[in-house]
């Protein structure tokens, strides 16, 4: 199993651990953490969720050998559904994030609430240098937070940026040595257990409410159009290029 849970303090965890392929996430691996997130929501002493990986990855993103043979074509996708299930998840969701967190492992980081990272940590996503566009909403959230400048260079040019970056860039809370970013984030989280559940709740989904909308748009609208860059020559270019383990060939299309 690469998705281990705990439960203590009221906090549930949820570990990405696939370190052999850099924790990137596969279809078992996205239905084992909204399994989670529904049993966090379903358990009155969970107050939040902590999601992390491993000590100096958080996640390489969306397994590629998936995406070629099993892409998302859908809502009942356990990509997708994983990421409804965050974007609607009522608890407070942290996240601790150290070393490389890659496409859809920055995405998530947009739903989460509170996300603190390693000053080290690099970020990035590189959907267009994988022939595709971003994802579940970074498209509408990215350029609202960075602003259209800022954003072009992480979405257009796929530009990594640090833990540091990260924070200023207003996508953590904070960046700290890299590691005092579990405890740290444990801690955050374990803070829930003396705020009232009621009230945190409901402010969290007042404070997401104002943007909701517009993200749901943009997840659809993002949705038909990485489907049909899935299947681009651009992309299978770009995927064989990344086992074969040599620099694509864009200059050919
Ligand atoms: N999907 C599937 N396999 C992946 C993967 C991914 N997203 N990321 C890494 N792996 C696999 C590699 O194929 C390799 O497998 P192998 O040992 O069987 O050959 C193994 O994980 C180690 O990866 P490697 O690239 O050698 O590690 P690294 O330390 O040199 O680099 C990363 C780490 C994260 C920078 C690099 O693996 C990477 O860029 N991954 C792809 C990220 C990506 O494009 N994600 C999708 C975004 S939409």
């Amino acid at each position: 199993m690469s998705i281990q849970t705990a439960t203590a303090n009221g906090v549930l965890t949820i570990e990405i651990a696939r370190p052999d392929k850099k924790n990137a996430l596969t279809i078992a691996m996205y239905e084992a953490m909204s399994q989670a997130l529904s049993a966090a929501l379903a358990d009155n002493a969970v107050r939040a969720v902590l999601i992390t990986g491993q000590p100096g990855l958080f996640t390489a993103g969306n397994d590629l050998q998936d995406f070629m043979q099993r892409p998302p074509t859908g809502d009942d996708s356990p990509t997708v559904q994983f990421m409804y299930a965050l974007l609607n998840f009522e608890k407070p969701v942290i996240a601790a994030v150290t070393g490389a967190a890659v496409g859809i492992g920055v995405t998530m980081l947009l739903h989460c609430d509170l996300v603190y990272v390693s000053e080290d940590a690099q970020l990035s996503m590189p959907f267009v240098s994988l022939g595709l566009v971003p994802e579940f909403g970074s498209s509408v959230i990215l350029p609202r937070l960075l602003g259209h400048v800022k954003a072009s260079e992480a979405l257009l040019l796929g530009k990594a940026f640090s833990g540091a970056d990260a924070v200023k860039l207003g996508i953590a809370a904070a960046a700290l040595p890299a590691p005092e970013v579990l405890a740290h984030a444990r801690r955050v989280a374990e803070r829930f257990n003396d705020l009232p559940a009621a009230a945190v709740r409901d402010a969290k989904r007042l404070m997401r409410a104002g943007t909701k909308d517009a993200v749901l748009a943009a997840m659809r609208a993002e949705a038909e159009v990485f489907l049909q860059r899935l299947s681009s020559p651009e992309a299978k270019e770009a995927f064989e290029a990344f086992f074969q383990r040599r620099k694509p060939n864009f200059r050919q299309f």
